[in-house]
């Protein structure tokens, strides 16, 4: 059984905010398929996350740049999301883990824009 077959709870690790040039940035792995069969985070939930994702922060209106990308290089630790400034982590995601990102991100890009302000 590969890693992304067995459930673990959610990884947040979430680093301080920093001031950016660039506006803050979401990005889901969605990857399907990797070469050697090994995990991949699409199959693992990371298309359900991101269908979530996205509706959740249209819902809030959360001012976040989002991508859907083929790898974050956490294979093994997927579904894996990957936030910016200051490259904070969710890894082991799950669909039902949705909302607690969503409270996680909002937060970080508020206080992101309060250091801007
Ligand atoms: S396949 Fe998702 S991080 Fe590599």
């Amino acid at each position: 059984m590969s890693d992304n077959n067995v459930k673990r709870p959610m990884e947040a690790h979430m680093r301080p905010p920093k001031k950016a040039r660039t506006a803050p940035a979401i990005r889901v792995c969605i990857n399907e398929y990797q070469e050697d069969g090994s995990d991949s985070c699409g199959p693992g939930g990371g298309l359900e996350i991101r269908a979530a994702l996205e509706k959740g922060i249209e819902e809030r209106g959360i001012e976040i740049n989002f991508r859907a990308i083929e790898c974050l290089g956490l294979c093994k630790r997927g579904p894996s999301i990957m936030i910016d400034p200051g490259s904070s982590y969710f890894m082991y995601a799950q669909p039902e883990d949705v909302p607690e990102i969503l409270d996680m991100v909002e937060k970080f890009v508020a206080d992101v824009k309060a250091l801007d302000s």
